[in-house]
């Protein structure tokens, strides 16, 4: 069947079988930040958003995306950058296998949560389960980039 879709804020179509699974489908329409590291909901690797919520795509059949709004990586490329270089400040950064779905459910995070507490940020991002630079390394990225927001959204409120 065919379904058509939003990817990264353009129409895109593709054609699918009943039991295709989202995340080839994006991988094949060129998002090839979208990983695949189990394809059994556990490590996070294949995190995008769908109407601006994070979903593992492994896990999401493509025909029940018709049209939906799907957004990857390669959708939010300069605020990604932004959150990588808070990252690298604090040695957090991971290898581009784990990188891509890590930054989509922290920047989902930033939209959904407020003001979130350490193990807010904490239970927000058991489902990305490679760590391999540090836990510690990355929550202090998370916290010192959410409050850079905070900061930044305060003064443009008063501008
Ligand atoms: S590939 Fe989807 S959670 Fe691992
Ligand atoms: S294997 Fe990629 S950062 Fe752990």
């Amino acid at each position: 069947m065919e379904i058509q879709f939003t990817l990264n804020k353009k129409q895109v179509t593709a054609e699918v079988g009943p039991d295709t699974v989202l995340l080839g489908v994006l991988r094949d329409l060129g998002c090839k930040s979208v990983k695949c590291g189990c394809e059994t909901t556990n490590c996070g690797l294949c995190t995008v958003w769908i109407d601006g919520k994070s979903r593992l795509s492994c896990s999401v059949l493509a025909a029940s995306v018709g049209g939906h709004e799907i957004t990857t990586l390669e959708g939010v490329e300069e605020e990604a950058a932004e959150f990588g270089r808070f990252l690298a400040a604090e040695g957090g950064e991971q290898c581009g296998f784990c990188s891509p779905g890590f930054i989509m459910n922290v920047l989902a995070m930033k939209r959904e949560l407020e003001d979130p507490d350490l193990e807010e940020i904490k239970e927000y991002l058991a489902g990305n389960l490679c760590r391999c630079t540090g836990y510690m390394s990355q929550l202090r990225a998370i916290q010192k980039y959410m409050a850079a927001q905070k900061e930044k959204d305060g003064k443009e409120a008063l501008a």
